[in-house]
């Protein structure tokens, strides 16, 4: 059962956190205190947006065209492509990078942490159209910490009785001050398909700079990766230790025109850098067993 404001505001009372309606349907967590601001929408539990305390600029990009409805995935934030990432594998009428990211969630719980942190918990809401999508019986959590840095946490559980295989990101995108200044580093030496070059497999030459359309998948490495952005003056770090693939996305300009929801010029103020498992490091989980995917986004 999906959760009225009313309902929220009456179980989860904290400093610092409210609930509101953004758009009709469309509820939002919001989180303010001495740490961070940030807004998390029920809807795929998008983070929307996540600003640590000093910050000028957020880390975290959503596009001034976004389009807030309901059963559609919003543009910016940190989609949560599960349990497949990209088309599905044998049925290209199933939505592309699964439905985490576009049903209902609930809030499991939400606390307050020493630092003044606050943590989230989040599970998705199973129905029957999502069991149409997915006939398997495999709960899903996201724990999100709202800090000085931003933590995730997505946790598969197979309570199901076969094995079944995951593919999964968390596909956010971070906001620069020009596109076109900065560079990504940690994925030097690593291979690549190329979804511009028809996946050919390449290998990775120094830090990434983005002048063109942007679309791969780096397999096999699980270093940080550094956002170096010198017109915010900041490096993003991603720590991401369980995420064996890095998919890097930029669309640059024709396409984002065509996609029609990335706001004037916003493909020069955002670059998706995804931390997950893909491709052949998707994840093969016996039953019984559970499987964490967890992040964290620092500025420094
Ligand atoms: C990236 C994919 O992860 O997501 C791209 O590699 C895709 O191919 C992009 O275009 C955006 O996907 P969507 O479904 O949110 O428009």
């Amino acid at each position: 059962m999906q959760q009225s404001l009313t309902e929220l505001a009456a179980q989860f009372k904290l400093d610092g956190l409210d609930f509101v309606e953004h758009a009709p349907g469309y509820r939002v967590i919001k989180i303010e205190n001495s740490q961070a601001s940030a807004e998390i929408a029920l809807q795929g539990a998008q983070v929307m947006n996540y600003k640590p305390a000093g910050q000028e600029a957020p880390v975290i990009w959503l596009s001034p065209g976004a389009s807030f409805k309901p059963g559609k995935s919003l543009r910016g934030g940190v989609p949560v492509c599960w349990p497949w990432f990209g088309p599905h594998a044998e049925d290209s009428d199933k939505p592309a990078h699964g439905y985490a990211r576009t049903v209902d969630w609930r809030l499991l719980d939400a606390s307050h942490q020493e630092d003044d942190s606050i943590r989230l918990t989040l599970g998705l809401l199973e129905t029957e159209a999502t069991q149409l999508l997915w006939p398997h019986v495999t709960p899903l959590q996201l724990e999100i910490q709202v800090g000085a840095s931003l933590g995730l946490r997505l946790t598969t559980h197979n309570a199901g009785n076969k094995p079944v295989q995951i593919g999964e990101a968390l596909h956010t995108y971070f906001a620069v001050s020009d596109i076109a200044d900065i560079e990504i580093q940690g994925l030097e030496g690593a291979t690549f398909y190329d979804k511009v070059n028809q996946m050919v497999p390449a290998t990775q030459q120094g830090p990434i700079k983005i002048g063109s359309e942007v679309d791969r998948v780096y397999v096999n490495t699980h270093a940080d990766c550094v956002i170096v952005d010198p017109g915010y003056q900041r490096r993003i770090r991603i720590i991401a230790p369980d995420s064996q693939s890095t998919i890097v996305w930029n669309p640059w300009q024709e396409k984002a025109e065509k996609m029609g929801d990335l706001g004037e010029n916003g493909y020069r103020r955002m670059v998706c850098v995804e931390s997950g498992n893909a491709l052949e490091n998707c994840i093969h989980l016996p039953q019984g067993e559970s499987h964490a995917l967890a992040v964290e986004y620092r500025v420094e």
